[in-house]
């Protein structure tokens, strides 16, 4: 079955490489997920948010995940597999997931004022851990927009507060904010120019003060340029799309960063082959054509991640 990720992370933090967590909200992204990581033999946290739940319907959601460990299963793999409420945002949210059988939660309450954050984190950290499910908090905020909550600016997380927050909460590992922002439009970048790199100071202060500490990495996709591209050759529009640089995310997964979040770049993969099929077959109208072909990119993309950016191939 499903397993909470305290084994996970712990492997993670002392082997210097990261699990990765993808969203997933339909079918063939679950089916990428577990088919790529399957065949890299890496760990996996299948991760919802508020909005999958109400998109795909949280009952649906639940009886796919228990779907894809025996998909797995049946592949011959024996992976561990997570199932992560992604931006938890409320208590009742964190007990519905953990009631219908979610083996790990993340609850956010980054955009709080600290004590209230504190608290808030306590409560769900008391109820989750009576069922052995693992707790994620977070601890500054991303810019962009978190689910509901938007920060026009991030604020980066205050190294100071860490281990009081950690100590106070009982949380089993930490979100924080090192200059990542949610989306495919992560940094206001002039032509030719970098974006700027992560605040890998703070997360040197952070882990300083936390020694081992399992911590996570949100808003970390690349933004894959020949996707963007893809997209705009054939009728989209996304200039500007910039993510994380792949040397970033590597430095981040050889840190105290266990567990990196990747939304992004699937819904780019999957909206630059849809596009692509259907420009270059205007007649197709199966799905399975223009969706195959997004799931076949799909894995590609997961199994690069794996094995080429977050070192998490081959340690299942
Ligand atoms: O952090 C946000 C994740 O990418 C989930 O996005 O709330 O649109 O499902 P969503
Ligand atoms: P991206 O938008 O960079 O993929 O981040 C996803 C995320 O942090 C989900 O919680
Ligand atoms: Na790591
Ligand atoms: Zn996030």
């Amino acid at each position: 079955g499903l397993v909470n990720s305290r084994e996970l992370f712990r492997q993670a933090v002392s082997g210097g490489y990261a699990i990765p967590a993808y969203n997933f909200n339909n079918l063939e992204q679950l089916q990428a997920i577990i088919t790529a990581c399957a065949e890299t033999s890496s760990p996996v946290i299948l991760q919802v948010s508020k909005g999958a739940r109400s998109y795909a319907n949280e009952t649906m959601l639940r009886f796919m995940a228990m779907g894809a460990v025996r998909m797995a299963r049946e592949m011959g793999s024996e992976i561990p597999i997570v199932l992560h409420l992604d931006h938890g945002d409320s208590f009742e949210t964190c007990k519905s997931c953990i009631e219908s059988g979610f083996s790990s939660v993340m609850i956010d309450g980054s955009h709080l004022p600290y004590e209230e954050n504190v608290a808030l984190t306590r409560k769900v950290v008391e109820y989750a851990h009576q069922y052995d499910v693992t707790v994620e908090g977070e601890l500054g905020v991303l810019a962009g927009i978190e689910d509901d909550v938007v920060a026009e600016h991030s604020t980066y997380t205050q190294p100071e507060e860490v281990e009081d927050f950690v100590s106070k909460t009982g949380v089993d590992s930490l979100a924080i904010s090192i200059g990542t922002s949610h989306g495919a439009f992560k940094f206001k970048v002039k032509e030719g120019e970098e974006p700027p790199p992560l605040r890998f100071d703070i997360l040197a202060e952070c882990e300083k003060r936390i020694p081992g500490f399992p911590i996570v990495l949100h808003g970390a996709s690349s933004v894959v340029q020949e996707y963007v591209e893809l997209i705009n050759k054939y009728g989209g529009k996304m200039e500007g799309a910039v993510g994380v640089s792949e040397d970033q995310l590597r430095r981040a997964a050889a840190s105290a960063v266990c567990k990196i979040n990747i939304d992004s770049d699937g819904r780019l993969a999957v909206t630059a082959k849809i596009r692509e099929y259907l420009a270059n077959d205007p007649g197709e109208f199966d799905p399975r054509k223009y969706l195959g072909a997004a799931r076949k990119e799909l894995i590609k993309l997961i199994k690069h991640k794996n094995e080429a950016v977050l070192g998490s191939a081959g340690r299942a």
